[in-house]
């Protein structure tokens, strides 16, 4: 798949990076950006591969975790950077989830006003989201990703190999943003999945290359985000208000499980707002449901989402903006929606947990 500045590869993909980076950058330093999982589960993976390829300083090492995903870290990658004397000609290889390819984009970027980056993603969510689109940033003061811009890498290798380590848990939150694709933008892959319910790697690896295309299709339109690239939003305006509200509890709840409750939510809306036929709002939760654990609803009441609502900065001044469904594979944006419409999704979202489902 060739993104018009950058590839993104999918088989055969190490043998591809090593012969990339070869031809690409013969005489510049390459480094590696992983953290402790990757660097234990996925380096062995590539090692026989990068034997063919000169890797200057194998790793640039970190916690893993949404809290690396820092200024503090970045400074340290910015010294790291100085100390080593990279330079603008030499190449970044970003290997690991969304948190390495999220920092060391924006470290990579703005080192001398940018280092190339190739990223190799090691997560789900990472090959089907994260990796791509040229989003890089950092935390900074508890607001996500509030410190960043829009870098492309120049290559994208996929080897799904990887997700065979990569916690379930964590697989399976990166299934969300492969339902949320195919809702938006493509039926029949949502016809398959309703057929095989809970994924496997094997699946995964199969409809993946359509999934990221998806992404593409939307990104190379709108870089920026400023119209058509929103409906990759679909089901992230309750999802995010819904992580907002368990990220100081002692209950974690994963990006994609907000966002499965959150895609219900939206379903739910699109039936009432957008005409969404009743059985597919019935099929989508159905199989949300049956992939996602999705109890922590229910620790919830509806009111609660109220204020980070509010705060959403996809809104437009006080009014909610939604992506919603006119069908399974077709979505709209910036579809105005009341807080009362938004708060019932939610309730209904409950009673889908709860085994009634009430319209
Ligand atoms: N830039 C974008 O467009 C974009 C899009 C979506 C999400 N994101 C960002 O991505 C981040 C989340 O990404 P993530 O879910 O990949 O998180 P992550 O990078 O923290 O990875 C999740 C966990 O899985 C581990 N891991 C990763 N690959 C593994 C493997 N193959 N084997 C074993 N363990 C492995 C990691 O060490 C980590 O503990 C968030 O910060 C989010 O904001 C960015
Ligand atoms: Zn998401």
């Amino acid at each position: 798949m060739d993104a018009g500045s950058y590839q993104v590869v999918f088989e055969d993909s190490m043998a591809k990076l090593v012969r990339f980076v070869n031809a690409n950058y013969p005489h510049s330093k390459r480094y590696i950006i992983a953290d402790n999982n990757t660097l234990e589960h996925c380096l062995p993976i590539i090692d026989k591969y990068l034997g063919e390829m000169k890797v200057e300083q194998r790793v640039f090492k970190l916690e893993p975790g949404e809290d690396s995903k820092s200024m503090d870290l970045a400074y340290q990658l910015w010294e790291n950077f100085t100390d080593l004397g990279i330079s603008r000609g030499d190449v970044i290889l970003n290997i690991g989830g969304g948190v390495v390819s999220d920092l060391g984009g924006f470290v990579a970027a703005t080192y001398k006003r940018g280092v190339d980056v190739i990223n190799v993603p090691t997560s789900l969510l990472a090959m089907t989201d994260a990796s791509v689109g040229g989003k890089v940033g950092v935390n900074f003061n508890q607001l996500k990703n509030h410190l960043g811009y829009f870098s492309d890498p120049k290559g994208v290798f996929i080897h799904t190999d990887f997700l065979n380590t990569l916690p379930d848990r964590e697989f399976v939150s990166g299934y969300a943003e492969m339902i949320k694709h195919a809702l938006i933008s493509d039926k029949s892959t949502w016809v398959r999945m309703i057929e095989q319910g809970a994924p496997s790697v094997g699946f995964v690896t199969e409809i993946l290359p359509a999934s990221v295309a998806i992404k593409y299709h939307f990104v190379k339109q709108d870089p920026f985000d400023k119209g058509i690239r929103k409906v990759l939003n679909f089901g992230h305006t309750m999802g995010h208000a819904i992580e907002t509200l368990f990220m100081d509890s002692d209950t974690e709840v994963l990006h994609g499980e907000a966002v499965a409750a959150g895609m219900i939510c939206a379903a739910y809306v699109s039936h009432i707002e957008a005409g969404l036929a009743k059985v597919d709002v019935v099929a989508i939760s159905n199989l949300l449901q049956e992939v996602f654990d999705l109890e922590f609803v229910t620790w919830l009441m509806a009111e609660n989402l109220e204020l980070p609502l509010k705060h959403d900065k996809k809104n437009a001044g006080t009014e909610l903006r939604f992506v919603l469904l006119t069908e399974s594979g077709k979505a709209i944006y910036d579809q105005p929606v009341s807080m009362e419409l938004a708060l019932r999704s939610f309730e209904f979202v409950q009673s889908v947990v709860n085994g009634e489902m009430e319209f």
